[in-house]
């Protein structure tokens, strides 16, 4: 068994995966800023700790993440229009969740990231979508450019759907929704695969079942 924190444990992803460790067993600790989420996710099964991505340092991410074995960073800023809070929460979040980690000794870390962001974006790009995408290329370079044994996952758009169990998973598979559900059984699936160590792969909608995804892009 092991803990796993959770950044932005109360996420729509997060609560997904909470559910999904909790049936392989390991312990989910959820990391949230909002006391009024504790019953929903201690209902759930996850251990809730409080900790503000945006107005709270390193430090105190190390200590959100004390006794934790891997750190799964599934926060994200949302679709407020907010283009201060992709980088404060999308990129510095994830920033800061990587120094926890180290400082806290935490070798495995997961990142939820989002398809394409390393494209070229063209010239008339909005500016929020210019500031998230930007966000989550520079959190994924400086994820990929650390010392953790990481794993950076990056899917297309995101669905309420059932999950199907079944998804596209790899370097260059293209562009396409993905089931929320899904991704938080990529997330669960490759936390406990080692060769998925140092792999970076878009996700979407697929055929192959999650176990055998992660197998095979391993
Ligand atoms: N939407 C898409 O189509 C899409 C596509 C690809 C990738 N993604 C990425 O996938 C990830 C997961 O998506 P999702 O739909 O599960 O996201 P979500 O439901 O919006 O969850 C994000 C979580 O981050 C938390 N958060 C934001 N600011 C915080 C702060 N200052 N302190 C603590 N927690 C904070 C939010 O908490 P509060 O409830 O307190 O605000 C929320 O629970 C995100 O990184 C997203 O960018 C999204």
């Amino acid at each position: 068994m092991t803990r796993i924190a959770i950044v932005g444990g109360h996420g729509q992803v997060a609560r997904q995966l909470i559910h999904l460790l909790r049936r392989a067993d390991h312990d989910p600790v959820a990391l949230v800023r909002n006391e009024d989420y504790r019953a929903d996710l201690e209902a759930r099964g996850a251990e809730v700790r409080l900790l503000d991505i945006e107005h709270q340092g390193a430090a105190d991410f190390a200590d959100a993440f004390a006794g934790c074995e891997a750190v799964v960073f599934a926060a994200g800023g949302g679709p407020d229009g907010n283009i201060e809070r992709k980088r404060t929460v999308d990129l510095e979040g994830s920033l800061k969740s990587i120094e926890g980690a180290q400082k806290a000794g935490i070798r495995r870390f997961v990142q939820v990231s989002a398809i394409g962001v390393d494209d070229p974006l063209p010239a008339d790009t909005g500016a929020v979508w210019r500031a998230y995408v930007e966000a989550k290329r520079d959190a994924d370079a400086a994820l990929r450019a650390s010392d953790l044994d990481w794993t950076i996952i990056r899917p297309g758009r995101l669905t309420d759907e059932p999950g199907t169990g079944r998804v596209a998973l790899g370097p260059d598979v293209l562009r396409g929704d993905v089931a929320r559900a899904d991704v938080a059984a990529v997330v669960a699936a490759v936390l406990d695969v080692p060769t998925t160590i140092a792999r970076q792969w878009n996700l979407v909608n697929g055929d192959v079942p999650v176990g055998e995804a992660v197998r095979v892009a391993g």
